[in-house]
């Protein structure tokens, strides 16, 4: 959406009052070159806690390490032969990914490999890694040898130093919700949408940028996430939603608002899924069939991803 400098700044004054290290921190972002830490608060956690970005050390491999924070933090500016929207890796995973609750990297680092349900196969970390840019950052994944999966890969490891492995670490992922009362419901949802994220995300949804760069994520769209990413199913965007949202305030919905606005974010058009074949029916059949899943079912008439743009967003013009 066009910049409205009264909404940001209501909606940067909303942070500051509410604390919010998200966005406030990624405003006051010091310069990529600059050397200065960028998360110095280690997250507090009964089983594991990270360690102080300002620990990274001074050496090759904190250097590594230092990359791939940089590249989760600003992951376009950083890997944009790979990234086809305005997203950073950080918009999901809060805090530099150190965030409980937001699938912080440090518990998400000693689960892999992994059977993932997604490709009914074991997954390399690496292959999870690729599969983030594929779907969420609605690119191309960087080969398996590249810096940037190096980068990432080192970022975590070091994250999740001490830690044990193979052990489903307090924080891990979103936590789930219960099924709600009622069904989610898009008019409800937009109700609560238009209460509670738009002065950020936009009445649109798609976001705010300042001088071209993201500061308030889209949340459908063209510059938004795929409809093969992991936050376009209605629970895991209810889940993330209730634990992190509204920046800030995170909370303070209720399971049903967080359901019914999972519902309105989710029942809109978005860059089409990598993976499909030219038939929507074909496609929701083979990676789509679940009810929290709305990729293409009739909403208000429009049947969800037919209008949507081919993936691959902003790489396409290259
Ligand atoms: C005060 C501003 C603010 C409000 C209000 C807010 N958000 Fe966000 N939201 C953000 C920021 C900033 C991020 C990215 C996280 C970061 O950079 O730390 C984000 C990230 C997200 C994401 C993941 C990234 C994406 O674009 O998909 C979703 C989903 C989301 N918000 C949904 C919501 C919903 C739903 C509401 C209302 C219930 C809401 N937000 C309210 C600022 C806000
Ligand atoms: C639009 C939101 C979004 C963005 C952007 C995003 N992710 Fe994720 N990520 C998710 C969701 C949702 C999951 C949960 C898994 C699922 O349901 O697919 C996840 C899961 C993961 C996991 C596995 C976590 C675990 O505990 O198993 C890793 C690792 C990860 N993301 C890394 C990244 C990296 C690296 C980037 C940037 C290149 C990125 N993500 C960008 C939403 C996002």
């Amino acid at each position: 959406m066009e910049l409205n400098f009264m909404r940001l700044a209501q909606a940067a004054l909303i942070l500051s009052v509410a604390g919010a290290s998200g966005a406030g921190a990624q405003t006051q972002l010091p310069a990529p070159d600059s050397g200065t830490p960028i998360a110095p608060v280690a997250t507090t956690n009964k089983d594991f806690t990270p360690p102080d970005a300002r620990s990274i050390p001074d050496n090759e491999f904190g250097a590594m390490v230092r990359k791939g924070q940089d590249i989760f933090m600003r992951t376009g500016e950083y890997t944009k032969d790979y990234v086809g929207n305005s997203m950073n890796c950080a918009s999901c995973h809060l805090d530099a990914g150190r965030r409980e609750d937001s699938s912080p990297l440090w518990a998400a680092y000693v689960l892999y490999p992994a059977y993932r349900a997604k490709n009914n196969r074991v997954n390399t970390l690496t292959e999870r890694l690729q599969g983030c840019f594929q779907y969420s950052m609605n690119g191309i994944a960087p080969p398996a040898d590249s810096e940037t999966i190096i980068a990432l890969q080192s970022y975590m490891y070091w994250l999740a130093q001490g830690a044990p492995t193979g052990v489903k670490l307090e924080g891990q992922g979103y936590p789930r919700l219960e099924e709600p009362e009622q069904k989610p419901d898009f008019v409800r949802g937009e109700r609560v949408y238009e209460q509670n994220c738009a002065l950020c995300h936009g009445t649109d949804g798609g976001g705010q940028k300042v001088e071209g760069k993201m500061v308030f994520p889209a949340l459908w769209g063209d510059d938004s996430f795929n409809w093969g990413a992991g936050m376009h199913s209605v629970s895991t965007a209810a889940a993330f939603i209730k634990a992190n949202m509204p920046l800030g305030k995170a909370g303070t919905l209720t399971d049903q608002e967080a359901w019914d606005v999972a519902q309105y974010m989710n029942s809109h058009e978005r860059p089409q899924d990598p993976r499909y074949d030219g038939s929507l029916e074909a496609t929701r059949k083979q990676f789509h069939d679940e009810p929290s899943d709305l990729y293409g079912m009739s909403v208000n008439g429009k049947i969800l991803g037919q209008n949507a743009t081919p993936a691959g967003g902003t790489l396409r013009n290259k």
